[in-house]
């Protein structure tokens, strides 16, 4: 059964707690939270005041996704803040490796972020090192879009370096994921799920949750 990671870029923002338990109940391993600034994507969403006002009411891994250019200048204000998990773009900095030591030596796990047009070739000087590898289903940037299904191959490539290398980290995806885009992608050998608008929109949350992990059993 997959992890699920509920968005809350999604999530009713003045009763942001309510939503948060919602889906914690319901079996959420992790909470994802989405940081953009405006400049590596276009939307400006939330910061690590967030993350220090979630993290005592929340148990799940805080999952901070940041799409912001050069995160080396955010991560310890975000370990500081709370985060458990911290993934940054490879397009979003030139010294890839440095961010991922910075946020290992800040006490958090490390997750690469890659792009739809970027390759699994690309990131994997820095696969020793990871927790976390985050293969984007969509153009980062907002929620609602739809599943790009060509994304899968990638899960697949980056399953069998797992395996031929003995690598362990966790392979997860962003953007689209429903109880349908859900399966392929578990197949191929994605372990975590991201879901907003699937999770959010709908009128009971918990249920979304437990349709994701339903469908991947
Ligand atoms: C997109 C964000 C996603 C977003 C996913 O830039 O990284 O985490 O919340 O939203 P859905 O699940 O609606 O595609
Ligand atoms: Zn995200």
């Amino acid at each position: 059964m997959i992890k699920v990671a509920p968005s809350i870029l999604s999530a009713d923002y003045v009763n942001l707690e309510r939503d948060i338990k919602k889906v914690e109940k319901a079996g959420a391993e992790y909470l994802h939270i989405d940081v953009m600034d405006g400049m590596f994507v276009p939307s400006i969403s939330y910061g690590p005041g967030w993350v220090k006002a979630i993290r005592p009411i929340s148990n799940q891994t805080l999952d901070v996704h940041m799409m912001v250019q050069n995160p080396e200048r955010y991560i310890k204000t975000f370990t500081d803040a709370g985060a458990d998990l911290i993934g940054v773009h490879f397009e979003a900095t030139p010294h890839i490796h440095r961010a991922l030591q910075m946020i290992k030596s800040n006490g958090a796990k490390a997750e690469v972020v890659i792009n739809p047009g970027t390759s699994v070739e690309s990131i994997k000087p820095v696969l020793y090192m990871v927790d976390q590898v985050l293969v984007m289903t969509v153009n980062p940037g907002f929620g609602g879009q739809k599943f790009i299904p060509e994304m899968v191959n990638k899960i697949k490539m980056l399953n069998q370096l797992k395996r031929e290398n003995g690598y362990h980290f966790d392979i997860e995806i962003d953007g689209g994921v429903n109880n349908e885009t859900v399966k392929s992608a578990y197949q191929a050998g994605a372990t975590v799920a991201v879901a907003g608008s699937y999770v959010f929109d709908a009128k009971d949350p918990a249920d979304r949750v437990k349709a994701i992990k339903r469908a991947t059993k």
